[in-house]
């Protein structure tokens, strides 16, 4: 099963991305995820992305495009992925549609997460990572069991540099600009779906499994 999820900062892409990972055994391609392994561990690929994550605005398409070819073209690929935050351009659309093609396959689902620009603040300024299995949490939403401990591996939890109030606000302007317009390039491919996004975490997912049926 190959699963594109959209969606702005903060809709729940890593939330609900971390539940199909754990029912459909598919291979999780969030391209933040990349970048952020990349600055921890200081290559120069890390360097540019940290450059445009502080600030909120996008790493490079030709950057980008390059990590998810090389990431799309690995074994574990081949009986399906999900993507998370990549296409984020209708550049970065149009690169995944040549890669598809030249590993012969296609995108069964693009799922776009729909939730009011409005929340989205609060969401991540109140969001919470694990430091070790990168499970994420949400102070008031979605708190651990015990306060700053993770509930699936006592990792210590942190909050990404990108969600203070700031870049969270360029962030969501950035996504209205350059992101957005690629949910008009799905619905016209005729393959997008819109979940409710603001309903409880275990709703969000129920949806989500009704669209994707049975299929493994
Ligand atoms: P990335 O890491 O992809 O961040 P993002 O798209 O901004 O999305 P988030 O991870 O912030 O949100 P999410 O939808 O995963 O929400 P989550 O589930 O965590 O990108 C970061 C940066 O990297 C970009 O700014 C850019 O610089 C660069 N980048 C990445 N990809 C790129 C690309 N393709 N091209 C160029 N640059 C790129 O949930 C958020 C919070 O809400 C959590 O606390 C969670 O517990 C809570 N929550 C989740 N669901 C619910 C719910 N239903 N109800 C209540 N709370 C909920
Ligand atoms: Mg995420």
């Amino acid at each position: 099963m190959k699963i594109v999820f959209m969606g702005p900062p903060g809709a729940g892409k890593g939330t609900q991305a971390e539940k199909i990972v754990d029912t459909y055994q598919i291979p999780h391609i969030s391209t933040g995820d990349m970048f952020r392994k990349a600055i921890k561990d200081q290559t120069e690929l890390g360097m540019e992305a940290k450059r445009n994550m502080d600030q909120g605005t996008l790493v490079p398409d030709q950057v980008t495009i390059g990590i998810v070819k090389e990431r799309l073209s690995e074994a574990d690929c081949q009986k399906g992925f999900l993507l998370d935050g990549f296409p984020r351009t209708v550049e970065q659309a149009n690169a995944l549609d040549e890669i598809l093609v030249s590993l012969n396959t296609e995108i069964d689902y693009v799922i776009n997460i729909d939730v009011d620009l409005g929340i989205l603040k609060e969401r991540l300024t109140g969001r919470r990572i694990c430091r070790s299995c990168g499970a994420t949490y949400h102070m008031a939403f979605n708190p651990p069991k015990v306060e700053g401990k993770c509930d699936k591996c006592g990792g210590e939890l942190y909050q990404r540099q990108d969600d203070n109030e700031e870049t969270v606000g360029n962030r969501l302007e950035v996504y209205v600009k350059q992101t957005k317009p690629l949910l008009d390039y799905y619905s016209e491919a005729g393959n997008l779906v819109n979940i409710n996004g603001q309903q409880s975490i275990d709703l969000v997912f129920a949806d989500i499994q009704t669209v994707l049926g049975g299929n493994e």
